[in-house]
This record gives structure tokens, C-alpha cells and sequence, in this order.
């Protein structure tokens, strides 16, 4: 069970829970086509999102297997939402979860991905007591890779046409971090 505290502040972001008030951003951010590339699902229409907030608006603590942890990333110095991280409990017996992470372009290049998913990582190891916490992406994705290695993470597989993709085989890289692992590049 894990309840977080919100909002969450790192050095330079603040993570807390989606609200109403964010579907400008969220439109603005999951509607663009270069955001979505290797996302499953399309870009999405004003509707689409406001669909899509509401789903993430309740996704604010982990109470069993299968809930989902998605909070806006709010960059202060530009202040509006965009980003969005999430953890997913994935498994109660084996204590597994997975972390995903979306950027708005604008936000791009300063590292406040990793910040946020690492804020991920801490609440699924010290929060939940994970022992095992994985991430997936597309293998053409390199910046999703890049921000998995800078986390410490370990490239675990490549899946080759593991599944269809858009319309097409697709392959996927899978990266993962244990709770020994991550605790050691803590101290
Ligand atoms: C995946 C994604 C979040 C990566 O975003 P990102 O901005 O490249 O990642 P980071 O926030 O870790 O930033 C790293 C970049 O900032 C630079 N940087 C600048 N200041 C930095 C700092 N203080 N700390 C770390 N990196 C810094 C790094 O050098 C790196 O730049 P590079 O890509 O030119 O090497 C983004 O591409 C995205 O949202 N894509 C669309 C959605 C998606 O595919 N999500 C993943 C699904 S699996």
C-alpha cells in the first residue's frame, strides 16, 4: 500500500496528482504525434483527453496489484504540466512494478525525466517495497533507453517482434533495476 504525500518536490520539478485544471496541458501534450510515436495509441483529441485525465486523476495511490501511480509533472520555472511519470504495481507476490515516463517536447533535454522517474523508483523501493523495477520501450526509442541507463537501470532484454506495433512487428527493449542494486547506487 503506498500513499504518497503530495506534492512531491525534487530539485527542480514538482510531481503531485492530475486535477481538471491540467486538460489545456495534457491535450497539449498528448496530442502531438512526435509524443506518441512509440506510445501504444494514437494522439489524442481534446475529448480523448479529457477521457484520459479523468482515468489518471484517481491514479494516486497504490492499493493492490494492478493499480497504477500517475502524477503531472509541473516544471515551475515554465509553469504548467509537461510531463506526466507513473508506477505500476504489476505484481503483489513477486513485488514487481514498472515506470513510465512522457515529456512535452518543451521540456526535453534537461534531465527532468530522469528527476521525475527516479522520484518513481524511490516510492516503488522505499514506499511499496519493491524488489524488482522494470521499464519497456521500443527499441528505436533511444531517449527512453538513454533515461532508463541514466537511472541505473540494466538493459535486461531486446525482445525482437515480440508483438505488432502500429500496424507492424515490433521490438521492444527491457530494462530493470532491483531494490539491492538501487539502494547501493543511493549511498
Ligand atoms: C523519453 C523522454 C521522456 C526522454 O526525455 P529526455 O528529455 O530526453 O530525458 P531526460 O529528461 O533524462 O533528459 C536527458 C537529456 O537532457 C540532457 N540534460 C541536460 N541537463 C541535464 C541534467 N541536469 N541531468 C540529466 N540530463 C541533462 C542530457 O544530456 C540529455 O540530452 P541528450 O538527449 O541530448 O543526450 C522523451 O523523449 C519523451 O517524452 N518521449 C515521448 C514519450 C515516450 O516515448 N516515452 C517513453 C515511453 S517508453
Amino acid at each position: 500500500m503506498l500513499r504518497p504525500d503530495y506534492p512531491i518536490r525534487t530539485a527542480r520539478l514538482v510531481l503531485r496528482p492530475f486535477a481538471e485544471s491540467d486538460l489545456d496541458d495534457v491535450h497539449d501534450l498528448r496530442s502531438r504525434p512526435e509524443v506518441s510515436r512509440y506510445l501504444y495509441g494514437e494522439p489524442l483529441s481534446r475529448d480523448e483527453a479529457r477521457e484520459f485525465l479523468g482515468g489518471r486523476m484517481e491514479a494516486v495511490a497504490l492499493e493492490k496489484e494492478g493499480d497504477s501511480l500517475a502524477l503531472a509533472v509541473v516544471v515551475p520555472r515554465l509553469g504548467r504540466v509537461l510531463g506526466q511519470v507513473s508506477l505500476n504495481w504489476r505484481s503483489a507476490e513477486h513485488a514487481q512494478g514498472e515506470v513510465g515516463f512522457v515529456f512535452h517536447p518543451d521540456a526535453q533535454g534537461h534531465g527532468y525525466a530522469t528527476e521525475a522517474a527516479a522520484q518513481m523508483l524511490r516510492l516503488g523501493f522505499e514506499g511499496l517495497g519493491l524488489h524488482r523495477v522494470y521499464g519497456r520501450c521500443d527499441d528505436r526509442n533511444t531517449k527512453s533507453a538513454a533515461v532508463m541507463e541514466r537511472l541505473g537501470m540494466r538493459r535486461e532484454a531486446h525482445l525482437v517482434e515480440n508483438g505488432v506495433f502500429k500496424g507492424e512487428w515490433g521490438s521492444e527493449l527491457v530494462y530493470a533495476v532491483l531494490a539491492r542494486e538501487w539502494k547501493e547506487r543511493q549511498a
